[in-house]
């Protein structure tokens, strides 16, 4: 078998799609004004964020007003959170959450109970999804603010966002609704005003785009107390210079993607029973983690293999040159169990032995026979060693 290089930890990050850092190095040394200059240099930038904006805000089927850029999925979701709570506490001091979320909403949210909000966290079933009844049952009359996400990224989870803001706006339309769609945008439409939501994150790094930028849907009307002080940029909401290579980077890659979207994801899903049927078939033992089919993510395949240990397996197939996670590389470094594996109640030794595979609009079917080959090799040497063991 011919040896490939196979990346499938799609959902750590994504490689850039080539049009993206041809554009990138474009601007970089063609366009590299400050956007806030009032020369033609200034005005060749601003009109890139312009541009940008604009792009994003026919995706999102939104005004280029409600389009805030940050550094990504990270500060989007902390901007979101923090700043909407601290900007409405008058209004009360609740706030609704899951077991499943980043930790970028877990910290915010621990921060602001530091702070003195109350907060909620619903636990999902153990498919990892969260039975909306448990969202309509956990308001109050002094609940500000629900954040949820729409795809999970260690399980691919995928929650019904129009069902839950109805239920939401039905008890009061004065309740904020922030989505973390960092996993989701760029493989699904979203649009936001449809879908009842105020707030929305996305970052480019999951989508063929760069690292270090995303953005922020801001719903007109909904404000919310900055998380940074400084120039004016953003409307005050998001101060500092924009980086313009990085914000046009987004943009075309967003645009890549949605054109893409719809023959790609049909793929992905190919890819993904494809895998599960191969490796089930050589090792029945082993355990798929979340929902099953058409309810979970097409790009995301969590598996456990008892008895093995998830880092020996990754490491062991990094050997043979395929790229894949335990668990979640988002908040990587970490030895911890996965707090999304807890949450569904998974058993210990499925906990150790989890690894997650994920793909993206740039794997080929070659890439995943190659892969589906390897894997099943791998587990059967790492169990004949196990059993070698005295
Ligand atoms: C669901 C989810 N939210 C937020 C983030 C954070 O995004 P970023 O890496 O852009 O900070 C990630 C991944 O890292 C993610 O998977």
């Amino acid at each position: 078998m011919e040896k490939m290089e196979v990346y499938l930890d799609n959902g750590a990050t994504t490689r850039p799609y080539p049009e993206v850092i041809k554009e990138m190095q474009r601007i970089m040394e063609e366009k590299y004004g400050n956007a806030s200059s009032l020369h033609r240099f200034g005005s060749k930038a601003e009109r890139i964020i312009s541009s940008s904006r604009r792009t994003l805000a026919e995706l999102f089927g939104s005004k280029d007003s409600e389009i805030i850029f940050t550094s990504g999925g990270t500060e989007s979701n902390n901007l979101a959170i923090q700043g909407i709570a601290r900007r409405y506490r008058r209004r009360g001091n609740h706030l609704i959450t899951t077991a499943l979320e980043h930790p970028s909403v877990l910290q915010s949210f621990q921060q602001l109970e530091e702070e003195g909000f109350e907060a909620t966290y619903l636990l999902p079933d153990s498919t990892g999804a969260i039975d909306p009844q448990k969202i309509a049952e956990a308001l109050t009359p002094h609940t500000v603010l629900v954040s949820i996400m729409h795809v999970n990224n260690e399980i691919g989870s995928i929650q019904p966002l129009a069902r839950i803001s109805s239920i939401i706006k039905k008890q009061n339309p004065g309740i904020f609704f922030h989505v973390d769609a960092v996993q989701s945008f760029g493989k699904f439409p979203l649009h936001p005003e449809e879908l009842g939501i105020d707030a929305l994150s996305i970052s480019a790094h999951k989508f063929h785009g760069p690292k270090g930028i995303g953005a922020l849907y801001l719903k007109e009307g909904v404000f919310l107390k900055p998380l940074f002080q400084g120039g004016g940029q953003e409307k005050g909401i998001r101060p500092g210079t924009e980086n313009t290579p990085a914000v046009a980077g987004m943009a075309l890659a967003a645009r890549l993607c949605f054109d893409r979207q719809k023959d790609k994801i049909k793929q992905l899903r190919g890819f993904k029973e494809k895998l599960i049927s191969s490796i089930t078939a050589e090792h029945p033992q082993a355990n798929l983690n979340g929902p099953q089919g058409e309810e979970g993510a097409p790009h995301i395949l969590n598996i456990s293999f008892p008895g093995l240990k998830g880092e020996v397996i990754l490491h062991a197939l990094e050997e043979h040159s395929i790229y894949v996670s335990t668990g979640s590389a988002c908040h990587s470094g970490s030895q911890d169990p996965s707090h999304v594996l807890q949450a569904i109640g998974i058993s210990d030794e499925c906990l150790e032995g989890a690894v997650r595979i994920s793909f993206s609009f740039l794997n080929t079917e070659k890439e995943i026979d190659y892969a589906a080959a390897k894997i099943n090799s791998v587990i059967s040497d790492l169990k004949k060693f196990q059993e070698a063991r005295p």
